[in-house]
């Protein structure tokens, strides 16, 4: 006879319902297999269930991180990573980085770029149960203007070439090229496709703020990712190329550093996403120059930094959706859960920040019947921490038990 699924019952002491948007107490979560079945104040607990005690904690669903890059992290000096690692180096501590983010109780990533289909490797390896990682929906190649952010020989000398491998890039310049690539992203695995709408700070092009792609080139990109079923995400910093990624038909923005009135009314209207990861300033002033990143990168910080945090609260008081995204490998992965703390520092309520690493993150992937809130009939992905988020949502930087797919990942003693 088949074996019954394991049943496991939580107690939580503290339970945030991110759909009602309140914190409840004493509560119950039955989970069977991966799915979480039934959740209640007076459940009674099914013989031979095992019982996680949580109820000093506060149990949340699984958190989740709109924008990591999970095959990198900045090394210890620019240029020796620049030009010394292969993507075998890159994609051999992957599952490293990968571990670390579902430690820190992200059990899902939109992973926005990455050389070499690491990614795609990495996400099939976690999906097939061969490493512990987060759930990944993944870019593969970010699509690029020659000499734009994605462009590794930006700077460099006339000439430099990185890689052999014709299709393993995502440089395309004009509509044809681009739906090109868009195909080649699809056929090697891509469940997003992120377009380079913008110049960056972390790359040696012009000015952070610069539109690299006209709106023919960004419309292509969309009906091309539409058409094979993906949404598109827009890395954009300056406001016209963020107006042009959002006319253009984009499903979210990353970093919007420099948006404008325009551009929130604009962002409203189409119901674009804007994803902020507004921890990275800090992290960027405070390490890069030591890591010998080039003056002319921490300059194009200082441009984009503040401003990005003051734009983002605006976005906010108009009503713009957000999601939590952090640019995981800006910073060291698994310490993802530090952003909390500024995106209510930056105009959301601790509730808020933590609906838009939940419910909202859910929505904007398209996964909100499956994943994103603790309700029966979703994926058994669920987090706790000690403490009470809701008073300090910096709670969230330790997680002590994380459970993904009915599955237990950690789960410290009791304090
Ligand atoms: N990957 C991004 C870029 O290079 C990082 C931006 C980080 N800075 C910030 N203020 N968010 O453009």
């Amino acid at each position: 006879a088949p074996t019954a699924p394991t049943v496991t019952a939580i107690r939580a002491g503290r339970l945030v319902d991110v759909v009602g948007g309140k914190l409840l107490t004493n509560q119950i979560i039955l989970v069977s297999g991966d799915k979480i079945t039934a959740v209640g104040p007076n459940l009674a607990i099914p013989a031979g269930a095992t019982v996680v005690d949580l109820s000093n904690a506060t149990v949340l669903p699984g958190l989740m991180d709109c924008h990591t890059h999970l095959s990198g992290e900045p090394g210890d000096n620019y240029y020796e990573d620049m030009f010394r690692k292969s993507p075998i180096d890159r994609a051999v501590v992957a599952p490293v980085y990968a571990a670390r983010t579902l430690q820190a109780g992200f059990t899902m990533v939109r992973d926005l770029g990455s050389g070499s289909l690491i990614d795609v490797s990495l996400r099939n390896a976690i999906n097939a149960g061969t490493l512990p990682g987060p759930r990944m929906l993944v870019a593969t190649f970010a699509l690029s203007a020659t000499g734009g952010h994605g462009d590794p020989t930006t700077g460099f000398a006339p000439g430099l070439k990185f890689g052999e491998n014709p299709d393993f890039t995502g440089i395309a310049d004009g509509p044809e090229e681009i739906r090109k690539r868009v195909r080649n992203n699809v056929k090697f695995g891509a469940d997003w496709i992120k377009v380079l709408a913008t110049a960056g700070v972390l790359s040696e092009e012009g000015s952070a703020g610069a539109a690299l792609y006209s709106f023919e080139e960004l419309k292509a990109a969309v009906d091309e990712a539409h058409r094979w079923g993906r949404q598109v995400a827009a890395h954009a910093h300056g406001a016209e190329g963020i107006k042009l990624a959002v006319r253009a038909g984009v499903t979210s923005i990353e970093h919007g550093s420099l948006l404008d009135d325009e551009g929130i009314q604009l962002m409203k209207k189409n119901g674009t996403w804007l994803v902020a990861d507004l921890y990275d300033d800090d992290y960027i002033l405070s390490e890069y120059a030591k890591k010998g990143f080039p003056e002319k990168i921490i300059e194009k910080e200082r441009s984009v930094g503040k401003l990005q945090r003051e734009n983002f609260q605006k976005a906010v008081r108009a009503g713009v959706k957000v999601a939590f995204g952090t640019d995981a490998a800006v910073y060291p992965h698994g310490g993802n859960g530090k952003q909390f703390f500024y995106m209510v520092k930056f105009g959301l309520t601790p509730m808020q920040a933590i609906q838009s690493a939940t419910i909202r993150a859910a929505e904007l992937l398209q996964w909100q019947d499956r994943t994103g809130s603790l309700t029966a009939g979703k994926l058994a992905d669920i987090v706790a921490v000690p403490g009470n988020p809701l008073d300090d949502v910096q709670a969230l930087e330790t997680v002590q038990f994380v459970m993904k797919d009915g599955k237990v990942y950690r789960n410290e003693p009791k304090r």
